[in-house]
């Protein structure tokens, strides 16, 4: 690995004096006398991208991360020039420029507080072997900061102190230590005076990132090729930093079908039709919900992808249909590698379109995978995308089959040191021909977007449903994603639980680990509080490696059985919640986990905090990461909390310590907080839903929560028909009111609710559903519960 210290010893170059300045419209240009050019874009108040030439000449610009759907826009942007710099003004940022060296400076708008200065600021080395530059910017690092991002880093939550490289790699049974695992998420955002920034570097070679590490007063990044490109975000909020971000690089383009939130259920590989057939009648003898079932590998004819073993799986139309009606969604593996096989149709195809793609000197990239020898499609190239979506037309279309799961897409290579494709392999990487250096980051990425477009195409018009192992920054606008071959260890349930949260900060919420561990083999304790996480995490799927033992839910005994129905029943239970923060998530970028320094970036408490999380926008989740505990120390945030296994309510703002069982683990609701439960089901859509259960946390003062819903599948919601039902809490001492704004055009299959009042300081006695008074002795209950058997727009509760 070239270190940034070898990399400062060599030739680097530095731009000088500037000699020109010129702005059209909201693009400003400054070259220097060296003739280093910078460009600043001013895409809004609190968005500047900065892109540095060092002959005068840009790159053609061209970004796999960049959505086109961005926003952009701004409210002010002034251009004045003093004597040693050029001062740009938006609404929210001042940024200077330094005329002598090109330096940049960045201010907050508002009260002048200093945001990110350069230190050595933008400088590159040629590089010879190559051609191009290495490029690298170095920032000072302000007293006190901390830094968070970066993908799936198996890392402490808070980066700083800490070197790391992006370049996506097949990583069996990584480590805390490993560096780099699957994902490129070239993205982090720092924080300190309590104000966040965000930095993107949208460069697709293999890239650097030093946060205090080599110098501990200095952040630096650095790219072993392409243009030092990066987006300058500013919060002062971090959520608004890494809602920009996601907006930027784009939100998942639909909803997840409904069912994609329920459990899944895989294994390396569950075969042939009978032992399929046998797991999933289990899961339905047990009463554990599950909602898909996966095919790995060998369900295929000799790794081929797209075809079918005539052995184990005779007829998988019958098979998958018999699967749906009761109610199991099957999913199926598809890998990159194409065995290299005159007598395969999807060979001898890609060889006739020219698809594969080639060393430098002409042959085509050969390298071993699971069906031994393959050729790789160049996914970066549309046409190649489009064969490739179109090749999901039998399975989906015609077979039924109603999910991909994208894997080796690094692209990974067996046996070889470097894992992957060699260097000079190239790429057409739409019309920029370059090499494996440029495009490697990205393979991964495009290949998930070609197998997107296909399942779109085909599933249509139900939504699509993707994984993919590998990822680049702006992958979440396709697919979903896990974590790779994690290990069935305690330390890698930490990471797993580390992993989603960085991920859902980096912009990528739809995210899960391999439950129990892919893997070694958990015990039934760690199978137990690995589930416990695993229904918190956006994408919620049991996968283990075979080999080392089986990993169903009822493998651990009758104890272990009930604690992981128990979970999964909750997770089923909180859909309705889920698919609430989803839709926040598509709709504003907001990440559906929150680590804490999210929720509070001005409680320093947070910054170091990697246990705890927010799922959603409302519930505290903290997992229990070692064997044998009868409880834990958590960070309560600010506020009241109350413990959704008692009731009793907590005034947060320290750590408390909290008892648990095997069956339980700390989950905490805030204050004022309506969550909705569905009833339990064996799969989405087993029932009709009739009632909604509200658990309604009371609190002294105001709160208001969401509640989407729609049809659960299909493209309607696009049109309006969804429901979106704000319910606005007012507690006093002797009275709570309820209101219910509703909007959106879609008619829930329920009106009924059941209301679990919590922490209610009084005794009812009696209630008024829009203005119409209600006796004591009317009043519906069940139990404790407050029935509403209608709409209702108001409720007060005395
Ligand atoms: C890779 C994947 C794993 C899968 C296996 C066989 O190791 O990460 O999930 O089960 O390949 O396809």
């Amino acid at each position: 690995m070239i270190t940034n210290t070898e990399l400062e010893k060599k030739g680097n170059q530095f731009p000088n004096q500037i000699v020109s300045y010129s702005k059209n419209v909201d693009v400003l240009l400054f070259t220097t006398e060296n003739n280093v050019a910078l460009q600043i874009t001013v895409l809004r108040d609190s968005l500047l991208r900065f892109r540095y030439a060092t002959d005068s000449n840009f790159d053609k610009d061209f970004s796999y991360a960049i959505t086109k759907y961005a926003s952009t826009g701004y409210n002010k942007l002034e251009v004045f020039e003093k004597d040693n710099t050029y001062v740009i003004t938006t609404q929210k940022l001042i940024c200077h420029v330094n005329k002598s060296d090109l330096k940049i400076t960045l201010f907050d708008a508002k009260d002048n507080s200093l945001i990110s200065e350069d230190e050595l600021g933008f400088h590159w080395e040629e590089s010879y072997e190559f051609g191009g530059n290495v490029v690298k910017m170095s920032k000072a690092a302000q007293n006190g900061e901390s830094y968070y991002g970066l993908g799936d880093k198996p890392e402490h939550l808070n980066l700083k102190g800490k070197r790391f490289q992006n370049w996506v790699t097949d990583s069996y049974a990584y480590g805390k230590q490993t560096d780099p695992i699957y994902k490129a998420i070239p993205f982090f955002t720092g924080l300190h005076n309590e104000k966040s920034y965000g930095i993107f570097f949208d460069n697709t070679f293999r890239s650097y990132f030093d946060f205090a590490h080599e110098r501990k007063n200095v952040t630096s990044f650095w790219a072993q090729g392409g243009e030092m490109n990066y987006y300058f975000i500013y919060g002062p909020e971090m959520t608004d930093v890494v809602e920009s971000y996601t907006d930027l690089t784009g939100k998942p383009h639909q909803l997840p079908a409904l069912w994609t939130l329920g459990y899944h259920q895989c294994k390396w590989s569950y075969y042939p039709e009978s032992n399929v057939k046998e797991i999933t009648k289990k899961f339905r003898d047990l009463k554990i919900p599950c909602d898909a079932i996966y095919l790995d590998i060998d369900y295929m004819e000799g790794f081929r992808c797209f075809t079918w073993s005539k052995e184990y799986f005779p007829d998988p139309k019958r098979m998958v249909k018999e699967l749906a009606d009761d109610g199991f969604k099957t999913i199926v593996i598809i890998d990159p590698g194409i065995k290299i096989d005159n007598a395969y149709s999807v060979f001898r195809e890609g060889l006739e379109k020219d698809y594969f793609c080639k060393r430098a000197d002409g042959p085509y990239m050969k390298g071993k995978v699971w069906p031994g020898e393959c050729y790789f499609p160049d996914f970066t190239r549309r046409e190649v995308r489009e064969w490739w979506s179109d090749l999901f037309k039998e399975l989906v279309e015609d077979i039924g089959v109603k999910g991909v799961w994208n894997d080796m897409n690094e692209p990974a290579v067996m046996e070889v040191p470097n894992k992957t494709f060699p260097d000079d392999v190239r790429h057409d990487y739409d019309g920029n021909p370059c090499s494996h250096r440029k495009a490697h980051n990205v393979y991964g990425m495009q290949m998930a977007r070609a197998t997107y477009h296909g399942l779109k195409k085909y599933a249509y018009p139900k939504r699509p449903f993707v994984i993919t192992r590998a990822a680049y920054s702006g992958t979440q606008r396709y697919t979903s994603s896990w974590t790779g071959d994690n290990v069935a260890t305690w330390e890698h349930l930490w990471i797993a639980n580390v992993q989603a949260q960085r991920m859902a900060l980096s912009g990528f919420s739809f995210i899960g680990s391999d439950i129990g561990g892919f893997a070694e083999q958990p015990n039934g304790e760690l199978y137990a509080r690995w589930i416990q996480l695993g229904v918190f995490h956006p994408f919620c799927r049991t996968h283990s490696s075979g080999d080392h033992g089986d990993q169903e839910p009822w493998m651990f005994g009758d104890e272990i059985t009930n604690v992981v129905r128990k979970f999964i029943e909750l997770r089923y239970q909180l859909l309705p919640y889920l698919y609430t923060a989803f839709w926040n998530y598509l709709d504003q970028g907001t990440p559906m986990l929150k680590s804490l320094v999210l929720y509070d970036q001005t409680d320093v408490q947070t910054h170091y905090r990697t246990d705890e999380f927010i799922f959603g926008k409302q519930m505290l989740v903290c997992p229990i990461l070692e064997p044998n505990s009868i409880g834990r120390r958590l960070y309560i945030p600010k506020g009241i909390w109350y413990n959704y296994w008692d009731n009793n309510s907590v005034e947060g703002g320290k750590e408390v310590w909290v008892d648990t069982t095997l069956d339980t683990m700390p989950i905490f609701v805030k204050a004022g907080t309506v969550i909705p439960k569905y009833p339990v089901q064996q799969y989405v859509g087993e029932k009709e839903i009739e009632q909604v259960t509200l658990d309604v946390y009371y609190k002294r003062g105001k709160e208001s929560s969401e509640l989407y819903d729609d049809a659960h599948d299909g493209y309607d919601y696009t049109k309006g028909r969804y429901s979106l039902r704000n319910f606005k809490l007012t507690g006093k001492s002797n009275e709570l009111i309820i209101q219910q704004h509703k909007s959106g055009k879609f008619t829930t299959s329920y009106n009924t609710f059941k209301l679990n009042l919590i922490g209610l300081p009084f005794k009812i006695s009696k209630i008024e559903i829009d203005n119409v008074e209600i006796l004591l002795k009317d009043i519906h209950f069940d139990g404790d519960a407050l029935i509403i058997d209608k709409e209702f727009t108001e409720l007060h509760i005395m």
